[in-house]
């Protein structure tokens, strides 16, 4: 390639870096072209192998591979990423025929002998030199050289793994400008032509060589969500091979008394073993469209020949168990997605091994017959969809309509919110919810003339903020004098693609406004801690809520207190109650004050009881202001100006003159289901009577997810 070195090649290509076969694909002339290795192959063997001469990679590696078993490596993508003592590895390295062994840092070194001396690989070494492989098939193909790439990874890959992916890339001389995940790349390749107006569900079944995958994604707008993922990272064809192989010694044991041991260190053993696995690969895809074939192996071991005739249905029957398994993660993948089979609008078929004619009719058994869809070639799918993203994301052809329908999406992988009174986590997006996103919150002060507030960012599922990952903080100040819970403070958190967060907080009233840029790279978490911190966030929701009722509990019997305080001050309702009674009440609150200055630690029962003793205390002298008694519907009518809990989410536990079902809840959730007329009309109460209904904000704020809560705390 002459001109190589002169003009580079502007876009992207895709590359679906398997673990047994790779293969690669580039947007070209409105189309994905999918590229043929030197061979004309259209995927190349994630092979490679070390002679006294030089590396090889691709066919020319597998092909050799009988005769260098030892140096010839293959199922890289099985270690990259993970550490030597980790099981799945210990267990892998058992079945390789090169050896690993771990480096001082207990990353797998993949041992060979490279021109005659012992040489060491970390895995993504070995990845490296397939992705460049890749590359320079592309190079060839496009006559440029070739510099960005998209290269796709399993949806289990943890951040280790696609970390390890993209270092294997720049090793090979690739900017990897993003990892997807090759459920979504497959999903793309399938949804690209079609527009669907409604959501639609769809359940990949991808079959390769070492390993099975199963993700249902919701598809709308070209917008691709994996919704629940499963599998079996030791499934595949090379199962099925084994099976063959193993038939295969049998028989040529029955026939000839002459036993090839399987994991004998024997070199003529090893070789003999690899050429007949070669020969059961090749013999199980004529099988696919063929219902017999002819295995035939010249001088397979000692001289002797081996032939056998190999039918479809012996081999459904050697590997009936491995097809049936096959079933288990699909219904996983359901069950994680939350979807019932009825609900899967399509399912569609991923890797090789997928041809098998059995492996497609008990799939389509399992659903009830469905046909599946085959519209996708599935040893292509990966590398064409990741073709496709590696076009959008470079800009490779901005006015293809084709294209523009295609938006990648991402979700948010924890909570993320800001912290309230308490230390309590408010959450403003929550988990899950689709990037880029932007989402509004109102909130506002918990004490009188607050000047300013602490906006704290955190991520993470718990529901006390000292337990999340805190972001970041910024101060809001310069909020005009007003009384607590009156302020309006709107705090917004966009997040890009990228997952870079922006977070923005205004007071209405004045205007003023302050923001904060979070980048998701440095001070984020890793994918483990993200997982741990998921698993952690399940495993103490019960501890969680408990908190949260104690908070709760807390925050009501402050609020509580504080209304009637400020209640007391009101000359307008004071001067309906006699100057004994005024006296009593404001000492009780006085108490109840000291006492939760040294209390604030107790558990809900006893924030309960205290409340209860306040009422109690208090429910004689709201008699003689109300003497028929407050009923629910009623209550908040006959208070002038400052009713107690100067915002919904104040309202405390036992709120006075009755309204139980707020009251009980202490606050927020009380107000979720309430008809929003009667919530308008509470509030214009709330706000002394002056505003009539809800203003657009609040309507959208308080009507669908409450706020006013103290949430925010004080600067001092
Ligand atoms: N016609 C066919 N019939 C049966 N099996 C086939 C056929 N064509 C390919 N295969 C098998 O498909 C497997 C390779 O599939 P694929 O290329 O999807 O795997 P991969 O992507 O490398 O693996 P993985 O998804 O595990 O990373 C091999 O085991 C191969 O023998
Ligand atoms: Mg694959």
């Amino acid at each position: 390639m002459s001109d190589k070195s002169t003009t580079t090649f502007n876009g992207a290509i895709g590359i679906d870096l398997g673990t047994t076969y790779s293969c690669v694909a580039v947007w070209e002339n409105g189309r994905v072209e999918i590229i043929a290795n030197d061979q004309g192959n259209r995927t190349t063997p994630s092979y490679v192998a070390f002679t006294p001469e030089h590396t090889l990679v691709g066919d020319a590696a597998k092909n050799q591979c009988s005769q260098n078993p030892r140096n010839t490596v293959y199922d890289a993508k099985r270690l990259i990423g993970r550490k030597f003592t980790e099981p799945s590895v210990q267990s892998d390295i058992k079945h390789f025929a090169f050896k690993v062994k771990p480096d001082e840092t207990d990353k797998p070194l993949i041992q060979v002998t490279y021109q005659n001396e012992e040489k060491t690989y970390h895995p993504e070494q070995i990845s490296a030199l397939v992705l460049a492989k890749m590359k320079e098939y592309a190079e060839a193909y496009l006559g440029q050289k070739v510099t960005k790439a998209v290269v796709t990874v399993p949806a289990y890959f943890n951040d280790a793994q696609r970390r390890a992916t993209k270092d294997a890339g720049t090793i090979a001389g690739l900017d990897v400008v993003r990892i997807i995940n090759e459920p979504t790349a497959a999903a793309i390749a399938y949804g690209l032509d079609k527009k669907y107006t409604k959501e639609r569900n769809v359940l990949i079944f991808d079959l390769g060589g070492g390993t099975f995958d199963v993700s249902v994604l919701a598809l709308e707008d070209g917008i691709f969500e994996v919704k629940g993922t499963s599998g079996d990272t030791h499934l595949g064809g090379e199962d099925f091979d084994s099976r063959m192989v193993d038939f295969c010694l049998e028989e040529f044991k029955k026939k000839n008394k002459v036993e090839i041991k399987k994991s004998s260190s024997d070199d003529r053993e090893a070789k003999a073993i690899r050429r007949l696995r070669t020969a059961c690969e090749r013999a199980k895809r004529t099988l696919s469209s063929a219902p017999s074939t002819v295995i035939e192996i010249d001088s397979l071991f000692d001289g002797i020949d081996f032939s056998l005739v190999f039918s479809r249905a012996k081999l459904e029957d050697l590997c009936s168990d491995l097809f049936s398994k096959c079933l288990v993660p699909v219904a996983d993948a359901l069950k994680n997605a939350k979807k019932s089979k009825a609900e899967i609008d399509e399912v569609i078929l991923v890797g090789g091994s997928t041809r098998i004619p059995k492996v497609q009719q008990l799939l389509r058994d399992f659903f009830s017959g469905k046909e599946l869809c085959q519209s996708v070639n599935p040893d292509e799918a990966v590398a064409y969809g990741a073709a496709v993203q590696a076009a959008i994301l470079t800009g490779m052809d901005s006015t293809s309509e084709t294209l523009n329908q295609v938006v990648l999406f991402d979700v948010a992988p924890l909570n993320l919110g800001v912290e309230t009174a308490g230390g309590v986590m408010q959450v403003v997006v929550p988990r899950g919810t689709q990037i880029p996103c932007n989402k509004k919150d109102t909130f506002t002060t918990y004490s009188d003339n607050q000047p300013a507030i602490t906006v704290q960012v955190y991520e993470g599922q718990r529901t006390l903020t000292k337990d999340n990952n805190k972001l970041g903080q910024f101060n809001l100040s310069g909020i005009p004098p007003m009384p607590r819970h009156t302020p309006q403070i709107e705090i917004t958190f966009g997040v890009d693609a990228n997952g870079i967060l922006i977070v923005s907080a205004m007071e209405k009233t004045s205007g003023k406004s302050e923001k904060i840029t979070i980048t998701n790279d440095k001070d984020r978490l890793t994918k483990e801690q993200i997982d741990a911190m998921v698993a952690e966030g399940e495993k103490f929701k019960d501890e969680d809520e408990k908190q949260r009722q104690r908070i709760d509990a807390l925050n009501g019997l402050e609020s509580y207190v504080y209304n009637w305080q400020s209640q007391l001050d009101n000359k307008e309702l004071a001067k309906n109650l006699s100057e004994d009674d005024v006296t009593s009440v404001k000492a009780k609150l006085d108490e109840v004050k000291v006492w939760l200055d040294d209390h604030k630690s107790e558990s809900k029962e006893t924030y309960d009881a205290k409340m209860a003793e306040c009422e109690a205390f208090i429910k004689p002298v709201i008699e003689k202001l109300y003497p028929q008694g407050g009923d629910a519907g009623g209550m908040p009518g006959g208070m002038p100006g400052g009713m107690p809990g100067g915002m919904p989410g104040g309202m405390p536990g036992g709120m006075p003159g009755g309204m139980p079902d707020l009251g009980g809840l202490g606050g927020l959730d009380g107000l979720k289901n309430m008809d929003p007329a009667k919530l308008a009309e509470l509030l214009a109460q709330m706000k002394g009577g002056q505003g009539a209904g809800p203003d657009d904000d609040l309507d959208e704020d308080f009507g669908s997810k409450p706020a006013g809560e103290p949430k925010i705390e004080e600067v001092d």
